[in-house]
């Protein structure tokens, strides 16, 4: 996670569901994220102008460089992406919807350090129901 992380990221984007690294998405598929707060994955996320700001910069800042990561998301989602597709083909269907797992965008239940921004294999642990 890049350390100039604003502690708003943590509060406003980390309540639901983890803080996710803004380098897994490309600056367009953010602000499309953070443009459509308000119907946010069937909640509402919505936040003050002033805060939008905030983190639209740091994510617009830190987001994907890297060509593999670069690509526009469809839904705004990081598990839709081709690259994330092909780097878990090898998760059986059955995997995604055990109840430690629940959905792809639960990083945290494979990825130890998730929330630190590591995907490492040594750090991969599926659970097993
Ligand atoms: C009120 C709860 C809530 C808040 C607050 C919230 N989210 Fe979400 N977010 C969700 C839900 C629900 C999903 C869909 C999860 C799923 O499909 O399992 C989601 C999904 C996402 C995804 C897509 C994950 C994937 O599947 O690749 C991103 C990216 C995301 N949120 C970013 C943010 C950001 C940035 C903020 C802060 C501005 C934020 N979220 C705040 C509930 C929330
Ligand atoms: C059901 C468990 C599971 C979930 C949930 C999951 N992953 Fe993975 N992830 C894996 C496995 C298994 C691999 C493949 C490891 C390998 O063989 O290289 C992997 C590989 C990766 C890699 C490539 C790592 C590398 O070194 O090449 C990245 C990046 C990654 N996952 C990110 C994510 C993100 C981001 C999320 C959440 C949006 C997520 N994963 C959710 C199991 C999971």
């Amino acid at each position: 996670m890049p350390s100039d992380m604003p502690k708003l990221y943590e509060t406003e984007c980390a309540s639901c569901h983890m803080a996710f690294p803004p380098g897994l998405l490309n600056e367009k598929s953010w602000l499309n994220l953070m443009s459509g707060l308000s119907k946010h994955f069937d909640t509402d996320a919505s936040l003050d102008e002033k805060d939008n700001t905030q983190i639209t910069n740091w994510l617009k800042k830190n987001s994907a460089t890297r060509k593999k990561y670069r690509e526009l998301a469809p839904d705004n989602r990081i598990t839709k992406t081709s690259w994330f597709i092909r780097k878990h083909d090898e998760v059986k269907i059955e995997v995604w919807k055990r109840s430690g797992v629940k959905s792809p965008s639960n990083c945290m239940a494979c990825h130890e350090d998730a929330s630190r921004g590591i995907f490492n294999e040594d750090k991969i642990r599926i659970p097993e129901k």
